[in-house]
């Protein structure tokens, strides 16, 4: 049950029935100590808030705080807890509003800023005041202007329960705070309507996991080789992981490395089996960047790409851009990855040095690949 207090009057008028319970518990020695009970806590991911307030004589207060929660649609009721031990303390207690500044994913050093007592923490900052002269701070992802109704004593701690009176949002992504460390916030998986006109499909979390932890697997069952795999990213071929095997290629290749289009076979497999509208300006790019601007070189990519959509399966041999990057010459082959809608969202690449890897399109390493990437493409369906 919430009393409502006036605003003004400290947590002493708190009802009994929650002092007792939250005491109680406090007498009872735990099997567990501080450390780990605070690593517990941890694991439960929340944003970040700066909780301010302005005291009767008109003196700001601020404090980070991650204990705030929602408690009620209607009326509409937030609270947050205060340690008793801070100096801002008596500022929160003796004031009959606060405001909730959650912060977006760019204000790490706010956040550290209002984590550390200092006497006048609003000094040098941007902030608007609010009903009661709260300072409501600028470039908050929402802010909660609220008049608190009660106040519970809870331990080494105080709650506050605050009526909201005015809220407003902004388009920015709040940071996270997690196991003691900030964070960013990213969908679990980015869904469909990600797409764009113009930008391939993304592959999700989901359908990338799947895929890593078959490639041990595969990169035995194809004798021990380098596996790459790749999404199309805002730059083009991106290794996402690499599968290392007991006779590495070179110690280029590395998770984050963009691919040349037309001089590779994860590059060659994108231009192949995605929408060439996502590749072509990217094809054309890279053959003006290289020198290969004539009709011949254009011409001859094409009809590579034309043949690796008929095989299902790209080829790279002995390139020299390969052979430039890695110090020795490699053969390669990309597979594609199709996600539920059929569509291309990874490719399987298998790359090694070319005394180890035939470029024969029938031998059985690229036939091995085919079938593994089908494979992969085969659970994304399920
Ligand atoms: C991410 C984070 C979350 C915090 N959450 C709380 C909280 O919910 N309640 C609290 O009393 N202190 C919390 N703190 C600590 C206070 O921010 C800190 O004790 C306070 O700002 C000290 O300032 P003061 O001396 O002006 O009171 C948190 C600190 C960090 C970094």
């Amino acid at each position: 049950m919430i009393q409502h207090l006036p605003s003004h009057q400290s947590h002493a008028a708190a009802p009994l029935a929650a002092v007792d319970a939250a005491t109680t518990t406090a007498t009872v020695s735990a099997a567990f100590d501080k450390k780990q009970f605070r690593e517990v806590l941890g694991t439960f991911v929340t944003g970040v808030t700066v909780v301010t307030t302005t005291d009767p004589v008109g003196r700001h207060y601020g404090v980070t705080a991650n204990s705030f929660n929602s408690v009620s649609l209607d009326p509409p009721l937030v609270l947050w807890s205060q340690s008793i031990t801070t100096s801002s303390y008596p500022g929160f207690r003796d004031s009959g509003s606060f405001a909730v500044n959650i912060l977006a994913d760019d204000q790490v050093h706010i956040s550290n800023h209002f984590a550390k007592s200092a006497d006048d923490k609003f000094q040098h900052l941007h902030y608007t005041l609010g009903i009661g002269n709260v300072p409501l701070l600028d470039g908050a992802a929402a802010t909660l202007e609220c008049t608190k109704v009660a106040a519970y004593p809870g331990g080494d701690h105080v709650v506050y329960i605050g009526r909201v009176e005015r809220i407003a949002r902004h388009d920015r992504r709040p940071l996270v705070f997690g196991g003691g460390k900030y964070m960013v916030a990213y969908s679990h998986d980015l869904g469909p309507g990600w797409a764009q006109p113009g930008s391939s499909r993304p592959a999700s979390l989901e359908s990338i996991a799947i895929a890593i932890e078959a490639m041990p697997g595969i990169a035995r069952r194809l004798g021990d080789r380098t596996l790459c795999l790749a999404v199309w990213g805002n730059h083009g071929p991106t290794a996402l992981h690499w599968e290392p095997s007991a006779m590495p290629v070179s110690c280029h290749l590395q998770p984050a490395l963009v691919m040349s289009v037309t001089n590779s076979a994860t590059g060659g497999a994108f231009a192949a089996f995605l929408p060439p509208e996502i590749t072509s300006t990217f094809i054309d790019e890279e053959l003006r960047q290289t020198g290969q601007v004539s009709g011949d070189r254009r011409r001859s990519f094409q009809e590579d790409v034309a043949d690796f959509r008929r095989r299902g399966l790209a080829r790279a041999v002995e390139s020299q851009m390969t052979e430039r990057l890695h110090g020795v010459t490699v053969n390669a082959f990309s597979a594609p990855i199709h996600g539920p809608d059929g569509e291309m969202v990874m490719a399987l690449t298998v790359i090694d040095r070319a005394t180890r890897l035939h470029p024969d399109w029938d031998g059985q390493v690229p036939k091995g690949l085919v079938d593994e990437a089908q494979a992969i493409s085969a659970r994304l369906r399920c």
